[in-house]
């Protein structure tokens, strides 16, 4: 999908009607980078509903900095957080559980709790249904926005799953969200540059995770700047074009391919604390 404000309008009036039915709300995030995979627009949405914020790719990310998103989340009104892996059947069965807990917790039993998944493209809530079912419903899919409009799901276990797409935009007026989302893959390749995400990424990675980036691609030292990291990625790994000269896209690529599929390590891309600093540096710009 193309989000012009066409797509978004509509998707946000989906959501507004469908919204009045629905007992308890369910957002999907990419737990390698919960605030940047978030739409705020969820929680204006869900009018006070409960919600279940599930931080999806937990094979993936720092089991330390998404116990901290946890609490974070933990903290906020009316929300509950569970990290998970969607396609591990056990564990989504968790999160059923965890639904009947909340919603049982406010009203007499309810027979039939009727809950939205939400979230932006390539979060992983295709992956999440068809594993809550237990069976093959949502097409899932490694480019964003293969979720078509979905059946009403009876999951025959006490909870149904709106046939209403969840699906909103990812937010893009924020520098480093934009970045942090083409490096988990979340924005299509063709949108952003190999290079520059893949050297925003090893920016990143050079701070926060320095071991397992040298370890990685056999480095002796780390140097600052993006552009001196994937050099020199480049070299290690022979990306060199006839003629001698560096292929910084081939690095590139690698580097994003390893950063997805968890071959450097289990890595966050952001914490709460980081996220507390970079709101108050926009707001101050505003
Ligand atoms: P749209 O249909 O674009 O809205 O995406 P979606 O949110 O439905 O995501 P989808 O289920 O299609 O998953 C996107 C990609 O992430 C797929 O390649 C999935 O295999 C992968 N994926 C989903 N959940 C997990 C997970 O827990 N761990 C890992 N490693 N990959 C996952």
């Amino acid at each position: 999908i193309n989000w012009f404000p066409g797509h978004m309008n509509r998707a946000r009036n989906q959501i507004e009607e469908a919204m009045p039915d629905i007992d308890l709300v369910v957002e999907v995030l990419d737990s390698r980078l919960p605030y940047s995979s978030t739409n705020p627009l969820v929680d204006e949405l869900r009018v006070g509903k409960p919600c279940i914020k599930v931080l999806n790719k937990a094979d993936l990310s720092d089991p330390k900095i998404t116990k901290l998103w946890i609490e974070h989340f933990e903290k906020q009104d009316n929300t509950h957080a569970l990290a998970l892996v969607a396609e591990d059947h056990k564990q989504s069965q968790k999160l059923i559980q965890l639904i009947k807990n909340i919603v049982n917790q406010s009203e007499d039993k309810k027979t039939n709790i009727r809950v939205m998944i939400m979230g932006i493209p390539n979060v992983g809530k295709s992956t999440l249904i068809n594993s809550l079912a237990g069976r093959y419903i949502a097409n899932t899919g490694d480019e964003p926005a293969v979720t078509k409009r979905q059946q009403m799901i009876d999951l025959k276990n006490g909870v149904v799953l709106s046939d209403t797409p969840g699906i909103l935009w990812p937010k893009f007026e924020n520098f480093h969200s934009g970045y942090r989302l083409a490096t988990s893959g979340a924005i299509k390749n063709t949108a952003m540059e190999y290079e520059d995400v893949a050297m925003y990424a090893l920016e990143y990675l050079s701070k926060a995770y320095p071991e397992a980036l040298m370890t990685r691609y056999k480095l002796e030292v780390l140097p600052e700047s993006g552009e001196s990291l994937l050099d020199m990625v480049a070299r290690k790994r022979g990306c060199i074009r006839s003629g001698g000269k560096v292929d910084l896209h081939k690095a590139g690529e690698i580097v994003l391919h390893d950063f997805r599929s968890g071959k450097i390590g289990l890595l966050s891309l952001e914490t709460p604390e980081m996220m507390v600093a970079e709101e108050i540096i926009a707001e101050e710009l505003i």
